[in-house]
């Protein structure tokens, strides 16, 4: 019922929306593309100094140096932890200090999840130490760990047919790599998928796009009908050895040991930051990226580089005493390996302003040289992005691709507001996403200055245009 009376809200909501009664006149562009470029080839001089300053001039390797203090002193970021805490107190007051608008905290309340002391043993046919990470949320072993056979899968499908053999055993899960969103499906449902059959646990080979014996670990997802079983994940290396050993007809067995644990939620906030716009404020570019991390390495890649160039963006813009028309947001998200806790909470609490957004961008797949913008939303929208990616000829990045995402701004791109990313190096971000090796190591100070500076000319271009972008 109340299902219902929401839908038929909705239904009026939109058709309020597409009759354009509670839409003011001329917010969403309506301009002809050659009036729209005309509009924008007056931001060449500004798009100009945004980069000079922010690759050649006093902003040069600026994101790098505060993004490497930051990560060195304060470390992983996982949801619920200390050192999440504190990585929010000081932004809050990094912000303060730069003299930003309107910054504030939005309380949410997030999971706290902590794996503890892990480990994996195959005891036959030979020992061998594995290198495992366990996965967000899994559940732990009774402290003498699971002992048992494994069953090693290529696929959801050869579970399925192989299901009889399946129970009381380890399901192995040694899926190939095609592409992050198809094969991380694994990692989100291969403890579900193995317990349904009767598995005890699942070692998941780890969605990387290269691997020097790393586990990757991330977030996985229980489903309540279905019995909760641990889960980790294991090397490529690994994964690809057990898938041999079955070949020759070997019985393969693992003693698994997982101390991991669930803590009540802890409240935590998302980081919020402006620059007020001096004509349409209540209007919004928002720009973001997420603070927390998981608890292996430093969190430098995802998403620190992200949030530091989504700052990074408002600085360089404060710096050229800039003020645009409606507002550029800053948000740092909270909780997003967790599924975008942080997000859902802020899209809850400000979709009744969701007629004012005029695009969500959020970086979240690497701040390395960046080959163009990833951009989502109405042809019309696209071409107006095309010309502003123009602005930044003298970079060469100046490509629009389609499917502009994020966790933490899905939610909005998917309610119809234009969203954009950054178009990057992926085969480079999954070497190291989610291990211990997403450290500072990885980042390089020019890619992200020029990430930053075409960050920065997308957002305060947007935001600064007489008209929104078109919806349709
Ligand atoms: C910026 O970083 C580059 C690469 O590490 C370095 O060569 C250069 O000296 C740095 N420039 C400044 C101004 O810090
Ligand atoms: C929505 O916008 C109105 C004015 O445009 C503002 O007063 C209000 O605070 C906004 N609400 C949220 C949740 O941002
Ligand atoms: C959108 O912004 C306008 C001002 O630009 C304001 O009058 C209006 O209340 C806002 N609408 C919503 C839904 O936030
Ligand atoms: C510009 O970028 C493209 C890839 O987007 C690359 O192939 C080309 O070599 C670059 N040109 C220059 C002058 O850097
Ligand atoms: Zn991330």
């Amino acid at each position: 019922m109340k299902f219902l009376l929401f839908t038929l809200f909705g239904i009026v909501q939109f058709l309020s929306l597409a009759s354009g009664k509670s839409i003011p006149k001329n917010k969403f562009s309506h301009k002809s593309l050659k009036e729209m470029k005309e509009e924008i080839a007056g931001y060449e001089d500004v798009a100009e100094s945004l980069i000079n300053l922010a690759v050649y001039g006093k902003a040069k390797n600026r994101s790098y140096e505060r993004l490497s203090y930051f990560i060195d002193t304060v470390g992983p970021r996982l949801s619920g932890s200390k050192n999440l805490d504190r990585a929010i107190e000081i932004m809050y007051k990094n912000l303060q200090q730069n003299g930003l608008d309107s910054v504030h905290l939005e309380p949410v309340k997030i999971p706290h999840w902590e794996r503890g002391e892990e480990s994996a043993v195959m005891l036959v046919p030979r020992l061998h130490k594995m290198a495992i990470l366990g996965l967000g949320s899994s559940i732990g072993t009774p402290p003498e760990g699971i002992t048992a056979e494994v069953l090693v899968v290529t696929s959801f499908d050869e579970l399925q047919r192989r299901s009889p053999e399946a129970k009381g055993k380890i399901v192995v899960f040694n899926q190939p790599f095609v592409s992050y969103a198809i094969t991380v499906q694994y990692r989100t449902h291969g403890a579900v998928e193995a317990a349904k059959v009767g598995a005890l646990a699942s070692l998941i080979r780890s969605v990387a796009s290269f691997s020097v014996y790393s586990p990757h670990t991330g977030n996985q997802e229980y489903q309540d009908d279905v019995p909760k079983i641990p889960t980790a994940c294991i090397t490529v290396e690994d994964a690809e050895m057990l898938t041999r050993l079955a070949s020759y007809g070997k019985t393969i067995v693992i003693q698994l040991k997982m101390g991991a644990k669930t803590y009540p939620d802890t409240v935590s906030f998302n980081t919020v930051a402006e620059i007020t716009g001096d004509k349409y404020p209540d209007q919004i570019v928002l720009v973001s990226g997420h603070l927390d991390s998981w608890d292996v390495g430093q969190g430098a890649l995802d998403d620190g580089g992200g949030s530091f160039i989504s700052w990074e963006a408002l600085s360089l813009i404060k710096d050229l005493g800039l003020r645009p028309k409606r507002t550029l947001r800053l948000v740092l998200w909270t909780a997003e390996e967790q599924g975008g806790i942080g997000a859902l909470q802020y899209y809850r609490l400000h979709k009744g302003n969701i007629s004012n957004y005029s695009l969500v961008m959020e970086s979240d797949a690497g701040t390395f040289l960046p080959t163009g913008l990833q951009f989502s939303g109405s042809e019309r929208a696209r071409d107006i992005m095309k010309e502003i990616m123009g602005l930044l000829k003298h970079l060469n990045v100046t490509k629009v691709f389609t499917g502009g995402e994020g966790t933490d701004i899905n939610f909005w791109i998917q309610a119809g507001v234009p969203g954009a990313s950054l178009s990057n190096d992926l085969f480079k971000y999954f070497t190291f996403h989610h291990t211990y090796g997403d450290t500072m190591t990885v980042m390089n100070p020019k890619q992200m200055n020029v990430a930053a500076a075409v960050w920065s000319v997308v957002a305060y271009v947007v935001a600064d245009l007489e008209e929104m972008l078109p919806r349709t």
